[in-house]
């Protein structure tokens, strides 16, 4: 690594990397759950676990972004980060946060609004550690002699998704105005300034790995950011639809959406036709299959499979069932998830100064990974059709169609398992690079 600050990445990835593992974990005892094999109902019941599960989701997700700025920043910035010791105050302080709310879950310590659990006194911690953050990363950013329109995405899109950390923390008494607010947090993340970030840490990796000019690039970025506003805001209507506010939101929720899967098919294309036009291959080549993967899952994940019930008029027998989880998935993990494992495998070499020789290990992470996510998705998917169908259609009760999708879920163990050994070969890797060290070290 140019900086020795830089170094701090690498904590923030393995912070991640604990996280996501127990993410997976938790995956399994729900997936078992819905086969009847529900064994720590008594201590954990499903919703305790469901929440943990997605929970642990979004920090993991957030500690990798974190992770990615503190390398790219200095490095495009060319410069130290402002406070190494602040930002260790913040890793530190941002694990213990995320360990006290997944502790409090199991003891019914949460909120109960989907994605947005976490209690009242821990959003507090949250919302300092992340004036922390990107205080540290301002500074650096200000006090440099260069940036560039990576880093000015970069930092949009974290200090917006702060900005809209704040809607989730009003209390209101109205269940639709809360609802109507909830999305605010949850739909202009992971479709608005999510997507900022997902695009300049692309847009970087993409520099990087191809050899193409930073202003051919660069000008792409500009198109994802105005595609994502002008289709993202009022897509927001997509989740209005059944909440108790004005009609109007069909037609505004319905068009808007539906012109989403835009921002990502723009990422995909941009992504692949820098790689043909790359003048030369990064060495790195794991980094570069992440990264295109990333591309291009994350257009079926969100973009295909988000517009596949987008329209009120599929939504309205898909809503809040299995089809929902299958898109939550594939769009989570070919966005955000793939983009962080990118940035990893991209910085690993450079964070250890050591240039492994890429193993079997190193791409049977990627492929299994990918190929067990796809059949989870396959496997979600059957069990959502087939569960609106008897559900909805045929008008049986929610609890006895439950039961008639449980094969579903043992094709779902069967699929997870392969994804789970793909991750761990990845996780492998990472520390078969060992710790930190500078360039040049003794
Ligand atoms: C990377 C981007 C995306 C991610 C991570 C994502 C993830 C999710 C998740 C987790 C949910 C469930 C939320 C909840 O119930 O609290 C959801 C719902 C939904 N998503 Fe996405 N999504 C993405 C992009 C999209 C796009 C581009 C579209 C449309 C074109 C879309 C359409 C929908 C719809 C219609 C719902 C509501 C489903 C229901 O009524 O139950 N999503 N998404
Ligand atoms: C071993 C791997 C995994 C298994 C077995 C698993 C299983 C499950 C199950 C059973 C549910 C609950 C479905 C229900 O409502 O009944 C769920 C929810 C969810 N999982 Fe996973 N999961 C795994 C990994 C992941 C990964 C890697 C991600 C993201 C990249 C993810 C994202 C989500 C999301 C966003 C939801 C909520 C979906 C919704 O809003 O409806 N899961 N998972
Ligand atoms: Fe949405």
């Amino acid at each position: 690594m140019k900086f020795k600050s830089q170094s701090i990445a690498w904590y923030f990835f393995v912070l991640s990397l604990v996280l996501f593992s127990l993410q997976i974990v938790y995956g399994f005892v729900m997936a078992f759950a819905h086969v009847g094999y529900d064994w720590l109902h008594p201590w954990v019941p499903f919703n305790a676990v469901r929440t943990t599960h997605i929970n642990l989701l979004v920090v993991w997700l957030l500690s990798s972004f974190m992770g990615a700025t503190y390398f790219l920043v200095p490095d495009e910035c060319d410069r130290e980060i402002h406070s190494p010791k602040l930002a260790w105050i913040q890793l530190a302080s941002f694990a213990l946060v995320g360990v006290v709310a997944v502790a409090g879950f199991h003891v019914g310590w949460w909120e109960g609004r989907k994605f947005l659990e976490i209690p009242r006194p821990l959003d507090y911690l949250v919302v300092i550690n992340i004036l922390m953050f990107l205080y540290n990363v301002g500074m650096t950013i200000w006090n440099s002699e260069r940036t560039s329109t990576t880093v000015m995405v970069l930092y949009m899109g974290l200090f917006s998704s702060a900005l809209l950390y704040l809607p989730g923390m009003i209390t209101f008494d109205h269940q639709t105005v809360d609802s109507y607010f909830r999305w605010w947090v949850v739909h202009l993340w992971v479709e608005g300034v999510w997507e900022l970030i997902m695009g300049s840490l692309l847009c970087y990796l993409l520099i990087k790995l191809t050899g193409v000019d930073r202003e051919v690039i660069e000008k792409w970025l500009y198109i994802i950011v105005g595609l994502t506003f002008l289709s993202g805001i009022l897509g927001t209507g997509h989740h209005y639809y059944w909440i108790g506010v004005p009609s109007y939101w069909l037609w505004v929720g319905g068009f808007f959406s539906a012109l989403e899967p835009l921002a990502f098919l723009g990422m995909t294309i941009y992504a692949v036709s820098m790689y043909r036009k790359s003048t030369r291959i990064h060495e790195n080549k794991i980094a570069l299959f992440w990264t295109m993967g990333c591309a291009i899952l994350s257009f079926v994940g969100a973009g295909f499979l988000g517009f596949a019930h987008t329209w009120p008029q599929v939504n309205i027998y898909t809503h809040g069932t299995l089809v929902t989880a299958m898109h939550g998935h594939m769009a989570f993990w070919g966005a955000y998830a793939m983009v962080n494992l990118a940035i990893m495998a991209y910085c690993l070499p450079l964070l250890t100064d050591r240039k492994l020789k890429p193993t079997m290990a190193t791409y049977l992470g990627f492929w299994l990974s990918n190929a067990g996510m796809i059949a989870m998705t396959i496997a979600i998917g059957i069990a959502g059709i087939t569960q609106v169908y008897l559900e909805r259609i045929v008008g049986l009760d929610f609890l006895l169609v439950q039961k008639e999708i449980e094969v579903h879920f043992i094709g779902l163990i069967l699929a997870a398992s392969v994804f789970a050994v793909g991750v761990t070969l990845f996780i492998y890797d990472y520390f078969r690079y060992g710790f930190p060290r500078e360039a040049g070290h003794a």
